[in-house]
């Protein structure tokens, strides 16, 4: 069932509530894909209800970024829902979740505002504002929804490190549920902006997860000195990417790592054209 009101959703959730259902929430900016797929799945199996918000937040794109051309694909969106049982799709316009004209509009809008310390690294450094469109927007879902669990894929991991801390810091009643990164075959990490690729872009981002699984492999065979397991990574750079970030961090605390360990997540983020990638490993 595909509902486009707060007040509809809100109804909804009040009913459930009253019959003492738990109900997970999986946030999503739609073009699902197969690690969406599993955020619901892992939501169905664990809730009694689930609920998949499907919303390009505009406040979270930067400017210059693909707000306008981010895929939209609702109709099949909600039909992979259903497949695999969530209860509401729930696919407000920009309007209904900030009032007309209020976008982008600081003058106007209260923001969720995530501490500096862990956004101005990694992604944040590049896209700056973008995470706290993102806190703001899962900060009003989690209103709209009461959510007793909510599902965020390890792919976006600085994005789910600053939710469950905003979590903690606002006494939000929400349980976060990390779930695993999901890969074709080949390696890549599965992302909607995929969609964006051509072939030959595809080809050049396997060296993501090429770069990592690397990394990962050296981590295992001894090596924790950080600049050397740096090192192996340019071996799988051509002149097609553009090299953001590579970084290795405490997996908990997005503390800055001097030798690499067993909580080390590695971050990578590169650009390949006008598409920016990212992807991350736990060593
Ligand atoms: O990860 C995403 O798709 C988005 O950042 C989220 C969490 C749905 C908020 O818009």
């Amino acid at each position: 069932m595909i509902l486009h009101t707060i007040a509809e959703v809100r109804e909804q959730i009040k009913n459930w509530k009253k019959e003492g259902l738990t109900i997970g929430l999986v946030p999503t900016m739609g073009a699902l894909h197969a690690g969406h797929k599993s955020l619901i799945e892992k939501s169905v199996e664990q809730c009694d209800r689930t609920v998949v918000s499907v919303f390009v937040n505009p406040i979270q794109f930067c400017p210059g970024e693909d707000l306008d051309k981010y895929p939209r694909t609702l109709d099949a969106d909600n039909k992979l829902c259903e497949q695999v049982g969530a209860d509401i799709v729930f696919a407000p316009s920009p309007n209904e979740m900030y009032g007309e004209g209020h976008i982008h509009s600081n003058d106007f809008l209260t923001y969720v505002i995530p501490p500096y310390f862990y956004v101005n690294k990694l992604c944040g450094k590049s896209r700056v504002g973008h995470f706290d469109g993102v806190c703001t927007v899962v900060n009003k879902l989690f209103n709209i929804v009461r959510p007793d669990f909510a599902f965020f894929g390890q792919k976006d991991a600085q994005q789910l490190i600053i939710i469950r801390k905003m979590v903690r810091d606002l006494n939000i009643p929400v349980e976060i549920i990390p779930c695993p990164i999901v890969r074709e075959p080949s390696g890549l990490a599965l992302s909607s902006r995929n969609k964006y690729l051509t072939d030959g872009a595809k080809e050049d981002a396997l060296a993501l997860s090429k770069i990592l699984f690397n990394i990962k492999a050296c981590y295992d065979k001894g090596i924790t000195d950080i600049e050397s397991l740096k090192d192996t990574a340019f071996s799988f750079l051509n002149e097609h990417h553009n090299l953001e970030y590579l970084e290795f961090l405490d997996a908990d605390t997005l503390d800055e790592k001097t030798v690499a360990d067993a909580n080390t997540r590695v971050f990578i983020a590169v650009k390949i054209g006008d598409v920016r990638l990212i992807d991350n490993i736990m060593l």
